[in-house]
């Protein structure tokens, strides 16, 4: 009899407990997951692409000049020395992620966002940035330049 008359109870507190546990679990997983996602952004991995066709013919690249490539999600840069080798690198600067570009009048390549430096072989040499630009793979095959990332 006693236990009877504890056991509707018992399940109303019971399913009270659930209803408030689930609820306050529901409510603090809706607050704490976009927290969360915004405080732990996910890691910008590299573009998936590891190997990429330019649109720009071998010819058309002249001693002492650069372009802007699209390697995957990212930004490259195709550069034709002033000696007449083709060679590719991340044009992400490695400073703040700006986009780098070439300047002719300093034969090597620049990042204007604060003034950094890259040499020819991707080589942080002035400014802020704190690493080398990363260094591409480039194969001219007929009349296509195909850049990888290198092993
Ligand atoms: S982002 Fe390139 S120098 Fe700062």
């Amino acid at each position: 009899m006693d236990g009877e008359a504890r056991n509707p109870a018992g399940t109303r507190r019971g399913f009270l407990n659930w209803f408030l546990g689930t609820s306050a679990g529901a409510f603090l997983l809706a607050v704490l997951y976009p927290v969360g996602r915004y405080l732990i952004p996910p890691t910008v991995g590299e573009s998936a692409a590891a190997t990429v066709t330019l649109p720009i013919k071998p010819e058309e690249m002249r001693p002492n000049t650069g372009q802007i490539f699209k390697f995957g999600s990212r930004p490259g840069i195709l550069v034709r020395t002033p000696a007449g080798e083709l060679r590719a690198f991340s044009a992400v600067c490695t400073h703040l992620n700006c986009t780098v570009q070439y300047r002719p009048d300093l034969n090597h390549i620049w990042c204007a966002c604060h003034n950094g430096h890259f040499d020819l072989t991707g080589r942080n040499i002035g400014g802020p940035p704190p690493r080398p630009l990363d260094a591409y793979v480039v194969n001219v095959r007929g009349n296509q330049i195909v850049v990888s990332k290198g092993a």
